[in-house]
């Protein structure tokens, strides 16, 4: 919106939300979201076409245009529990608009939605319309985090999706104006509502499919000796493959793609489509697997136990640039390590203690995880603690586990790390961003992902 507001000055753009301290937040200089060159944009509209409000019906009221980006988790409980997406947030929002609107509105699905929600939502409105003409949009955003601002200011594309009735086509070009400041028209994607919905969670699917598929190869390049970093390349070459999405890691994170898969499983089971949700499925078992990998690693390196041993674990957001936590591998892998009873010193330069805390000790409602994945009592996170650099982190411990690229972890002193802690010395790069050759000359044993494996690692062969 921020953007929106920044690109489109005749445009007044409110952003509300029931939430009175993140409204509080976005308007003081602290934002409430980390996000690189959000708060220039904010700054230059802040106040003169952009405004941040707890007024919601008001302003909803007012509005020609209503965008909901409401949160859709994965339900926790009842039907479709695990996988299908919760919609109470998004059904009482458009209750609310139906509500207040006194005028004809366009309101645009922007929060990850499941296919035909916006049907669902054209129900509550026009049963509840009282007269009133609502269009309804699907516009999935594509952004990615860390990028955002990038992203949005040269996005690959912009899609909207609407009825293909000529009251949807005006709402549809309504939509396309706005985005028509300053995205060239022929990356403005129109389609009917259902493709709209189905492209984002498909987008999501591909993408996190590529990281897994890679991850498969990575286990098979440690078996074989072969380089995942050289096949990627070589396979990347191909430009109907293309290099990108292709970096083999502890596995993928953040809030959009398990929760976008184990929603298309959702919807392909819902109709009957068992082998295409099975096909789905495994992208996200496969990055399970790659953790609990990591996890068996770390351990049988170690003489098949960490219990009382201090690892450091360098990151904990699920990507650099973020301090978002959603569904990071971090979590997966320090829950994996405390259940063997590992003490843990953890430094990630964004992510606070209390959300670490929080993270660990949460209650998934995954039962298939593997029992070393599942979260783990408060007593083991006593064996937890945050500090605020990475030499403290480091300092006496056994190994080292890299669980987020941020940059400054690829220019430490890595011999004087090394000096300080127990030998020997093990660092698992979890994240392929370590100068390898460079630590083993210091005498660090190193594990890569995917990586041919140091002699130390070939004798201690890890078990799943
Ligand atoms: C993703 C989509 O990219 C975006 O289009 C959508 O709108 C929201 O979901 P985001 O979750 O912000 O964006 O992060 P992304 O950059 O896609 O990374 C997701 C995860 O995959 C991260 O944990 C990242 O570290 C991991 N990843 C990414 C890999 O492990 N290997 C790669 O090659 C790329």
């Amino acid at each position: 919106m921020a953007v929106i507001a920044l690109k489109c000055p005749k445009i007044e753009v409110v952003v509300v939300d029931i939430f009175e301290p993140r409204i509080i937040a976005w308007n003081s200089d602290q934002l409430p979201i980390y996000e690189p060159g959000l708060d220039d944009v904010v700054k230059q509209c802040r106040g003169k076409n952009l405004f941040f409000s707890k007024d919601v019906e008001k302003h909803v009221a007012e509005a020609d245009i209503v965008f909901v980006s409401v949160n859709t988790p994965t339900k926790t409980q009842g039907l479709g529990a695990g996988k299908a997406a919760d919609l109470t947030y998004w059904e009482s929002a458009a209750r609310m608009i139906a509500d207040v609107s006194k005028s004809d509105k366009i309101v645009v699905e922007k929060s990850t939605v499941p296919v035909k929600t916006a049907e669902a939502i054209e129900k509550i409105l026009t049963h509840n319309s009282k007269g009133i003409n609502f269009q309804i949009l699907s516009n999935p955003e594509f952004l990615a985090e860390g990028t955002a601002i990038q992203d949005l200011f040269k996005p690959d594309r912009v899609l909207i999706g609407g009825r293909e009735t000529p009251e949807g086509q005006k709402a549809i070009q309504a939509l396309k104006d706005v985005y028509a400041h300053w995205v060239p028209a022929e990356r403005i994607i129109c389609t009917n509502l259902w493709s709209a919905e189905l492209s984002k969670l498909a987008a999501n699917a591909f993408l996190a499919q590529r990281i897994s598929s890679v991850n498969a190869m990575s286990a098979l390049c440690e078996a074989t000796g072969a380089d995942v970093s050289q096949v990627s390349h070589a396979i990347g070459k191909d430009t109907r493959i293309g290099p990108k999405f292709l970096n083999a890691s502890v596995g993928f994170g953040g809030s959009c793609f398990q929760k976008d898969i184990l929603n298309l499983v959702y919807i392909c089971e819902c109709n009957g489509l068992t082998e295409v949700a099975n096909y789905w499925k495994q992208v996200v078992q496969v990055n399970e697997y790659q953790k609990t990998r990591f996890v068996n690693r770390v351990v049988s390196s170690m003489f098949n136990t960490v219990s009382g041993k201090k690892i450091a674990i360098l990151g904990f957001a699920f990507k650099k640039d973020t301090g978002d936590t959603r569904e990071t591998p971090a979590i997966g892998v320090c829950q994996g390590l405390l259940g063997d009873k590992a003490i843990l010193s953890i430094y990630d330069p964004q992510v606070p203690q209390e959300q670490i805390q929080r993270d660990l000790s949460m209650h998934k409602s995954e039962l298939d995880k593997p029992p070393h994945l599942r979260p783990v009592s408060p007593i083991a996170i006593e064996q937890v603690t945050c500090v605020r650099d990475a030499y403290e982190a480091t300092k006496g411990a056994h190994g080292i586990c890299v669980l987020t690229e941020w940059d400054e972890f690829k220019t430490l002193d890595y011999q004087k790390i090394y000096n300080d802690m127990q030998k020997p010395a093990f660092v698992f790069d979890g994240r392929n961003v370590m100068d390898v050759d460079k630590l083993r000359q210091i005498g660090f044993i190193v594990y890569s992902i995917g990586k041919p494996l140091d002699a130390w690692l070939k004798d201690m062969p890890a078990v799943a």
